[in-house]
């Protein structure tokens, strides 16, 4: 997520509720584009295991490692994100504590994004959460944030926070997310604010 949207939604105290199993559908006529239903993989259940993922062709990356930038970047600019300087996004990503991402096998392009920043024992937020307008839908979203998050809590980092634009708060409450726990409220520093004082 970028720093662009209004609301704020802060940490999950409690363990991550995951939701139920998602029901397959079989309206598309490409087989990756079909929605995926709930498996567990070797050690953790997701709504699609890794396994899953690379029979339709999907494989799940964890590291910047043949991660093409550019064509990152164009999926942040594909669903609205404003273009941002590669290289400074290379910086940011080195600067990342946990990164998952999809890699389309048969393009080798980068199709889904998530990453989280933090101070590595107490508190992460969530980041640049993308799917690839022509693959939403099916899935990838959630599995980026289901190993996020599951990457975050066995570091035993439980203080997880993401800014969601309102239009995605629907998405991310199954994941777990709350708005505004406790009444507690989230504040950005805004330079346009300070300006004018
Ligand atoms: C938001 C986004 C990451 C979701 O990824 P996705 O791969 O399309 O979502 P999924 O297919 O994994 O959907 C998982 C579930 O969330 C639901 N969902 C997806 N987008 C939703 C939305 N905007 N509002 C409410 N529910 C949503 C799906 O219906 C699905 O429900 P189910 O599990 O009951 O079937 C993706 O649409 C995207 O990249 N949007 C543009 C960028 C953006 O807005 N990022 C977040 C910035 S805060």
């Amino acid at each position: 997520m970028l720093l662009h949207g209004t609301t704020l939604s802060l940490p999950i105290r409690s363990p991550l509720r995951f939701p139920s199993p998602s029901i397959t559908h079989n309206n598309h006529n490409n087989h990756h584009l079909r929605k995926f239903s709930l498996s567990s993989s070797s050690q953790h259940t997701y709504a699609i295991s890794d396994e899953e993922l690379a029979s339709r062709g999907f494989l799940f990356r964890r590291t910047i490692e043949n991660l093409n930038l550019d064509q990152l970047n164009s999926v942040f600019v594909a669903v609205g994100f404003p273009k941002r300087d590669t290289d400074k996004i290379k910086v940011a990503l080195e600067h990342t504590d946990s990164l998952v991402w999809v890699e389309y096998e048969t393009t080798k392009r980068p199709v889904a994004f998530a990453r989280a920043t933090g101070d590595g024992v107490f508190n992460a937020i969530i980041w640049d959460v993308v799917v690839d307008p022509s693959f939403q839908g099916i899935g990838l979203g959630k599995a980026v944030i289901e190993r996020v998050v599951e990457e975050l809590l066995e570091k035993g980092i439980t203080n997880i926070a993401l800014y969601s634009e309102p239009r995605v708060l629907g998405f991310y409450r199954p994941l777990g997310f709350v708005s505004d726990p406790d009444g507690i409220r989230g504040m950005v520093y805004s330079r346009k604010n300070n300006r004018n004082n």
